[in-house]
């Protein structure tokens, strides 16, 4: 009946209303870029429009709709998109530190909340889920991803997908998701926003592909083309990404949009102008312009001077059309905005209690000396420093939906979890820096941080007397939300010095400092790590922040969180990862000592400060009698890689059990170790858990020189552990 219904509706539209659906302008509600959609109502009523997007509230949207399917000729509904990117109004971690969590139930379900949300809301369509492998903490928008690899981005795609789009994408409580962005934008050279990306395709295919790739398997809906060129063209105009890899490859059957003005900006790629360059992108394989408005007012004109075909506008429709017909838009294109929904959906209780309990899961402890973590509840804490009360900041970037007045500070669910038990005294400390315009420049949708009109001299008396005064110091320092996202990219990866002077005159106070960091980005720690003694690092944990850090720093949870992006020991390591290469020179020592004509720095040591999956607990793991099922494996054949874990500490925790492989030998050079399975399991203390992995063909293949996806003969060792340092290993032999 889809084929049908669609082929009959787009056998009765002209040529200008099936353009019309391939527009996509923003309703000026929540801006985003510097376009500006004028005339969208009366565009809709001329069938000018196929959705909109960031747009908020039910009745908004009803009343959008409306003229749709009302006053338009053809009365075809419009998708409404939006931004959700983590969570809706109840907001989840960022989803660098939702990545943190391991935990791909947990992040299903806050795709499903998200969804829940939204299409209480009047949203129909998201932008997520942002699967940009990214090896570059200089880039800002690393925040929105899920870290450096390619193996556990690919699980988290797919969670992300499910959770959003559900098995029925026509029950009123799933939405269409977009992944994106398509492709490689998370490499741009220097890691600036929106640079120039060059990469060889072997390494798109085995290291950036493969979360897209999962995303598309899992049955995404639509696709969002990148800014960056790939290859020397515009991810926009690629044929090549497009229709070759997407479509022919990979038989990815939905509609992809551009992002954002991704049309006309390739005028500014040099591609030609606003009609060429629109030409180029429907011939490549895009099917929506977003705010652009390159196909409504250029693609008639290259019907008839036949540079674009009927037939490629027809097709570009019919997706889009199906997506509409998928969601049930054409049965009830009100099913997304019921008022009644609206009021009970939205930021329930039950809703922030989950959101709560997935925000402790992402906090990566990094440090905890002498266990002075977790805090007692009892005497008196100084809570300092300009995170310490700054709900606002919570939500963490590419927040839209959030009510950041609703947010929880740390200083808000430091007081609820501690009652009365304990005297909790607070002073701000310093600014986020002491450079103002800095702050300005990393605000998006007016959010910042407040900033203090006194001295840096009164700001730090005040500390130092309430931290004087005080049995611990929390200091609540780092990033704001907005130092890291779109357009926050950085040379320095420091916390800002303002705060790196006020933290080391807290600790002059001979008082025990425990560092709450907030971040976007990985950051270069490499002072903090050698002077605080304890350093829990908690992302932008969403709007339920404040409560959850509380609830692992007073013991009520047990970090559990390991990274999925490397910290590194300076800006100079950048791009830095564990899956590198081995090189013909390697270096000879593990001390890290310098060693003459070997891959290696003469001012610092190739390793990071903190490795890909690290991250500490309360309590302590051994892992212990590693084995194999057997020392060959046939290319039909499976083997288990078994391994005990006993929680030898004195709390019950989770762990993240990681399994890594190395391919000695390969037709192409074969990555150090690949993340190749994982699995997070709770322990009690004293207890004991055995772990079983099983290595099938699969996790052994990569894309060789001719990007066939094979494996090959030879040994491989497998190296299980509680992060990619592990050096407990097996080995075995794939055979013929
Ligand atoms: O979805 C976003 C994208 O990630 C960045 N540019 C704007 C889009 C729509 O808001």
């Amino acid at each position: 009946p889809k084929i049908e219904f669609v082929s009959e509706l787009l056998s009765k539209m002209t040529l200008e209303e099936k353009i019309g659906q391939l527009n996509l302008p923003t309703s000026g509600d929540i801006t985003t870029g510097q376009a500006n959609s004028s005339n969208v109502a009366k565009n809709i009523e001329e069938g000018k429009v196929g959705g909109l997007f960031n747009i908020k509230s039910v009745q908004k949207i009803y009343e959008v709709q409306k003229i749709a399917v009302e006053k338009s000729r053809l009365k075809i509904p419009l998708l409404f998109g939006m931004d959700v990117i983590h969570g809706y109004e109840t907001t989840f971690p960022i989803p660098l530190g939702l990545s943190c969590t391991w935990d791909m139930k947990l992040i299903e379900r806050s795709a499903q909340i998200a969804a829940q949300e939204a299409s209480a809301d009047g949203i129909n369509w998201t932008f997520s889920p942002m699967v940009d492998i990214s090896r570059d903490p200089r880039w800002g928008r690393v925040s929105e991803g899920s870290g450096e690899d390619p193996f556990l981005g690919s699980q988290i795609a797919k969670a992300m997908v499910q959770g959003y789009q559900g098995d029925d994408l026509s029950l009123n409580n799933t939405i269409l998701a977009c992944v994106k962005h398509f492709a490689l934008y998370g490499a741009p050279e220097a890691g600036r926003d929106y640079n120039t990306v060059d990469m060889s395709r072997i390494r798109m295919y085995n290291d950036y592909f493969p979360p897209y790739k999962a995303a598309v398997d899992a049955g995404v809906g639509s696709v969002m083309a990148s800014f960056n060129e790939v290859d020397g063209i515009p991810a926009t105009g690629n044929k090549w990404l497009m229709t070759d890899v997407l479509r022919k490859q990979w038989g990815f059957k939905g509609f992809v949009v551009t992002d954002f003005t991704g049309i006309p900006e390739m005028i500014d790629h040099g591609m030609g102008d606003l009609q060429t360059v629109s030409a180029l992108a429907l011939n490549a394989g895009i099917e929506m312009d977003m705010v652009g408005e390159g196909f409504l007012t250029t693609l008639k004109k290259s019907v008839d001077e036949k540079k674009v075909s009927i037939e490629q506008i027809d097709n570009a429709v019919r997706l889009i059309l199906n997506a509409k017909y998928d969601l049930g838009l054409f049965d009830d294109p009100y099913r997304y905005t019921d008022a009644k929904r609206a009021k009970e959906e939205i930021f329930t209780a039950s809703n922030r209690a989950e959101a709560r309990k997935t925000a402790a899961q992402s906090l990566v402890l990094l440090k905890n000396q002498n266990q002075l973590l977790p805090l007692k509840k009892s005497g008196t804490i100084a809570l300092i420093g300009p995170l310490a009360d700054a709900k606002e900041n919570m939500a963490g970037t590419w927040s839209v939906a959030t009510n950041q007045d609703k947010s929880i500070s740390l200083l808000a669910g430091i007081k609820e979890v501690v009652g009365n038990s304990t005297k909790v005294l607070y002073a701000k400390g310093s600014n986020l820096d002491y450079d103002a315009a800095f702050e300005e420049k990393a605000t998006m949708f007016g959010k910042t941080l407040h900033r203090d009109d006194r001295t840096t001299e009164e700001l730090l008396e005040e500390a130092l007397k309430i931290a004087n005064q005080s049995d611990v110091i929390v200091a609540a320092l780092g990033e704001s939300a907005e130092m890291s996202g779109e357009s926050s990219s950085r040379t320095n990866l420091e916390i800002p010095q303002a705060q790196k002077d006020l933290l080391q005159a807290l600790l002059k106070t001979g008082k025990p400092v425990v560092l709450v960091l907030f971040t976007g980005r990985p950051l270069v720690l490499v002072q903090e790590n050698e002077t605080v003694p304890a350093i829990l690092n908690t992302w932008f944990a969403g709007s339920e922040a404040g409560s959850a850090i509380a609830d692992v720093l007073f013991g009520d949870e047990n970090p559990s969180g390991k990274l999925t992006a490397t910290f590194p020991r300076s800006v100079g390591q950048v791009p830095i990862y564990y899956n590198q290469k081995n090189t013909g020179r390697p270096l000879g020592n593990k001390e890290g000592k310098f060693e003459k004509f070997r891959s290696n720095y003469i001012d610092e040591r190739n390793e990071p400060l903190y490795p890909f999956g690290f991250g500490l607990s309360y309590t302590t793991f051994e892992y212990s009698n590693l084995r194999i099922s057997a020392d060959k494996m046939s290319f039909i054949e499976k083997l288990n890689v078994t391994v005990d874990v006993t929680n030898t500490g004195n709390f019950d925790g989770k762990e993240v059990v990681q399994l890594y492989i190395r391919d000695l030998v390969g037709s192409v050079t074969r990555p150090l170790k690949e993340l190749k399975g994982f699995q997070k399991i709770a322990i009690k203390k004293g207890e004991k858990q055995t772990v079983t992995f099983e290595i099938s063909l699969e996790e052994l293949k990569f894309y060789n020189s001719d990007l066939k996806f094979i494996a090959e003969p030879g040994t491989f060792q497998v190296f299980v552990g509680t992060d990619s340092n592990t050096d407990r290993k097996v080995s075995f032999e794939l055979i013929k």
